[in-house]
């Protein structure tokens, strides 16, 4: 993998692993000794783009930043342990991401998680608007469809809200959509590029199959089986992992591909492009994912979700009804939140 991380990129819609520019962010990893955090972290030492790298969790940090801070790269790692490093850790930041949070066990879906990651992502956040209210912020932790909600609320709470620079992280869903669909058809995964909307739990995410590059066709059997295998392959790899948590590993790849393709974008590099779950106009859904142009303040331009076929329109319309509910639970509990 890592040599794909030193590859030029062609494409938008892709990988931003291979830019050669030189950038001298501060990136910020909320959540860095976890299953997701510590693989993020050596993905992020490993790039030109990041001069800055600083970790933080409530636990195992000092040896985390130590283990990579040998590694021959030039981002230099610093740790930071415990809430009262955490303002410290942020100084500076122009990019944080956040993977902090309690994973799925088998038999749990990502709201299950609310109770716990909401008040972790609140925390963070207000962390994040008191002390890098300009950096951009990408959110990990699930249910990301009420973590987002919840990260805007608190921003707009500290009056420091902008919407183009809070992203909640799906790239997951295009990166396995990619995979599937060049499995079943014989490509190289490093050439298709599928845009996956909606939201990031179950029937809120949306394949648009319809939209692949190279184009594609499925009979519609296979079509549903397809997009229901996107839909649930966070649960199968929570199934296959038994109770030790969910996606890590290609969690770690997706979460750095964002980021670096933000970070591309902040750099002044054109034509970058990635879906995100984020503030949209776009459908009666107050948040929600879109191919989005980047630029060196966030999100440049919503492309929107261009022509559907009629399954693609129907699966947007049935995804409503939790997307609103998700938004909703997540903007109440941070406005009953003292
Ligand atoms: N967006 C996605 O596509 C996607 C995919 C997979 C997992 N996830 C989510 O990412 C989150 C993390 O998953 P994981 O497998 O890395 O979990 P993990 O339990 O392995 O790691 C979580 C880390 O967060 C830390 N943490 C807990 N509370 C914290 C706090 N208040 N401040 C700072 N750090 C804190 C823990 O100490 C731990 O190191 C989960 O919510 C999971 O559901 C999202």
């Amino acid at each position: 993998m890592l040599s794909r991380l030193s590859r030029p990129v062609s494409a938008v819609l892709r990988r931003g692993f291979g830019s050669s520019a030189q950038n001298n962010a501060r990136v910020a990893v909320l959540g860095a000794s976890g299953g997701i955090g510590q693989p993020l972290s050596l993905l992020l030492k490993n790039s030109p783009l990041v001069s800055n790298l600083a970790l933080y969790d409530i636990a195992h940090t000092p040896g985390v930043a130590a283990d990579l801070s040998h590694i021959e790269t030039r981002a230099k790692v610093t740790g930071y342990l415990g809430p009262e490093q955490l303002p410290e850790s942020l100084k500076n930041c122009e990019v944080v991401v956040i993977p902090a949070g309690v994973p799925r066990k088998p038999g749990m879906t990502r709201d299950d998680l609310f109770n716990t990651n909401a008040t972790i992502v609140a925390t963070l956040t207000e962390a994040c608007a008191k002390h890098c209210p300009e950096a951009m912020i990408c959110i990990i932790a699930n249910p990301v469809n009420s973590t987002i909600p919840i990260t805007s609320e608190v921003f707009k709470k500290h009056g420091v809200y902008n919407p183009n620079r809070i992203f909640g992280v799906t790239t997951l869903d295009i990166v396995r959509a990619n995979t599937f669909i060049a499995e079943l058809k014989g490509l190289d995964p490093a050439r298709v590029n599928v845009p996956v909307v909606g939201g990031h739990a179950g029937k809120t995410i949306i394949p648009l199959i319809s939209q692949c590059t190279p184009k594609v066709e499925f009979p519609q059997d296979q079509l549903e089986t397809l997009t229901g295998r996107i839909q649930e392959a966070g649960t199968e790899v929570v199934k296959a992992k038994a109770g030790a948590g969910s996606a890590t590993l290609s969690m770690a790849y997706a979460g750095a591909r964002f980021v670096f393709s933000l970070l591309d974008a902040m750099n002044g590099k054109e034509g970058v492009i990635e879906c995100s779950f984020i503030r949209s106009e776009e459908t009666e859904s107050p948040y929600f994912s879109t191919p989005l142009l980047l630029g060196k303040n966030g999100i440049e331009k919503n492309l929107g979700l261009g022509k559907l076929s009629a399954y693609e329109e129907k699966l947007v319309s049935e995804a409503m009804a939790e997307l609103k509910a998700s938004i909703k639970k997540g903007e109440d509990f941070v406005k009953s939140r003292k």
